[in-house]
């Protein structure tokens, strides 16, 4: 794997909401999210950023509770060239400097590539909530009845590494 040594990251700031706006709609459905029938938007959220020559390389958006930390969104343009683990690997710091215990998120069935990142990377399945994406669905109907590989969106799984 390449990394990508250019990569520059900084905290989100409001002056990401009109790209990450644009991209919501684009890539996402429109806000809001929907994780298990919980409405999440990003701008409102802290994030980290990543910047290269090109500009925007990438975002992960997460939400502390209670010594958990959740990630919320998290997209790398040009995958696969090691700007997810850099940003992984920063929100584990910042994470651990927040006193969180565990970092955790929600996949859907299809998202093999994510499954297969998050593995390699030290997180464990912790929750499979069969069906579930019919009750998100509801609340945003823009939701994919077919997602990545032609696999049918139906399951939210749960992932979680321990800090
Ligand atoms: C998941 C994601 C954020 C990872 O970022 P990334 O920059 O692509 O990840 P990296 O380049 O650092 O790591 C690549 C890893 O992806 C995994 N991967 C999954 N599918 C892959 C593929 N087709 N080719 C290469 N690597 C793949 C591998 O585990 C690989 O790591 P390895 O070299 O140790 O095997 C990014 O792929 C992405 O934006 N996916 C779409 C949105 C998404 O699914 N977000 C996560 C759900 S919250």
């Amino acid at each position: 794997m390449t990394t990508n040594n250019v990569l520059k990251m900084r905290s989100a700031t409001k002056d990401d909401s009109n790209w990450l706006q644009e991209i919501m709609e684009k890539e996402w459905g429109g806000l809001p999210l929907v994780i298990r029938g919980k409405k999440y938007y990003p701008h409102s959220l802290e994030g980290i950023i990543a910047e290269n020559d090109k500009g925007i390389a990438g975002f992960l958006f997460y939400e502390i509770q209670n010594h958990d930390c959740e990630i919320i969104v998290f997209e790398v343009f040009d995958k696969f060239k090691g700007a997810g683990t850099l940003m992984l690997d920063k929100l584990k710091e910042t994470a651990k400097n927040k006193n969180c215990k565990r970092i955790y998120l929600m996949t859907t069935n299809d998202n093999l590539d994510a499954f297969r990142f998050y593995q390699r990377r030290g997180f464990n399945i912790c929750g499979i909530h069969i069906d579930s994406v019919k009750v998100s669905r509801k609340i945003k109907p823009t939701i994919g009845m077919v997602g990545d590989h032609g696999i049918p969106v139906r399951d939210e799984i749960d992932l979680e590494f321990l800090l």
